[in-house]
C-alpha cells in the first residue's frame, strides 16, 4: 500500500511545483506561475508525496487581515482522485484557522472540489481583495471564467463586514465592462 505524506514545501520542491502547475496550466485548467512567484512564496506551499515522491502541491496566501486564498492546488494526473487534493486543502484550511483567519477563498475552475470541502459560491464583489490585487492585471479580466468560492471558518455572525472598495470600478467576468466605466489600468 502507498504511503502519503503532506508536508511544508522547501526550496528543493520549487522545480517540481513549477513543472506540475505549468504543465496543468498549459491544459487551461489552472493559472501558470513564474519561477520567481513560486520561490518567493515557497513558505505558502504544502507538498503531497506518494512513497516519498512529489505528487502534488497547494498554497495558502494571506491576502488581507481577515482573508486567505488557496492557490495553485494541483495533483499529478497519475495520482488524481485518490484524496491528495482534499488532504492538502484541509491542511491549508487548518493553517488558516491556526493563523486566526476567519475566511478562505479560491478562484477556481473546479467548483465541485471546493464545494465538497464546504466552500460556497459567491459573487466576485464579495472578494475585493482579489479583484483589486490580482484581477486588475489579469489579461482575462473581461472574460473571466473562474468561479469565486468562500469558506467561513467562524460562525457567519462573527464574520467581518465585507471589505469596501471603489464602487465605480468594473468587476471581472463576461460583460463586466459597461459604458462609461474605466478600464482596469486606466488612470
Ligand atoms: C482539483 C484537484 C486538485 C483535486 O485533487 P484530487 O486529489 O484529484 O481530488 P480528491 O481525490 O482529493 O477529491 C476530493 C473530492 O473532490 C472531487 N473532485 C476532484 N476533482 C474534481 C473536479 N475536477 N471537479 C469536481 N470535483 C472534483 C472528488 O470527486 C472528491 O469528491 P468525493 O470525496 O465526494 O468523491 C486535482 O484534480 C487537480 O490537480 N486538477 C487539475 C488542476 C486544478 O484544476 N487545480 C485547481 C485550481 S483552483
Amino acid at each position: 500500500m502507498s504511503s502519503v505524506t503532506i508536508r511544508s514545501a522547501t526550496l528543493t520542491d520549487a522545480a517540481a511545483i513549477l513543472e506540475l502547475v505549468n504543465r496543468l496550466a498549459a491544459e487551461q485548467v489552472m493559472l501558470p506561475r513564474s519561477p520567481a512567484s513560486v520561490i518567493e512564496r515557497i513558505r505558502d506551499f504544502v507538498v503531497a508525496e506518494v512513497d516519498g515522491a512529489f505528487a502534488g502541491c497547494g498554497a495558502l496566501a494571506i491576502v488581507w487581515s481577515d482573508m486567505a486564498e488557496i492557490r495553485s492546488i494541483a495533483v499529478d494526473p497519475a495520482h488524481q482522485g485518490l484524496g491528495l487534493g482534499r488532504r492538502m486543502a484541509k491542511t491549508l484550511i487548518a493553517e488558516a484557522r491556526q493563523l486566526g483567519l476567519p475566511q478562505v477563498m479560491a478562484f477556481t475552475y473546479v467548483t465541485g472540489f471546493f464545494t465538497g470541502l464546504g466552500f460556497e459560491v459567491v459573487e466576485y464583489s464579495r472578494l475585493p481583495h482579489k479583484v483589486f490585487n490580482d484581477c486588475l492585471n489579469c489579461p482575462k479580466f473581461y472574460s473571466c471564467d473562474e468561479t469565486a468560492v468562500l469558506l467561513a471558518l467562524v460562525p457567519k455572525e462573527e464574520l467581518p463586514a465585507p471589505l469596501g472598495g471603489p464602487t465605480h470600478l468594473p468587476l471581472p467576468g463576461k460583460g463586466g465592462l459597461r459604458p462609461g466605466m474605466p478600464t482596469p489600468n486606466s488612470t
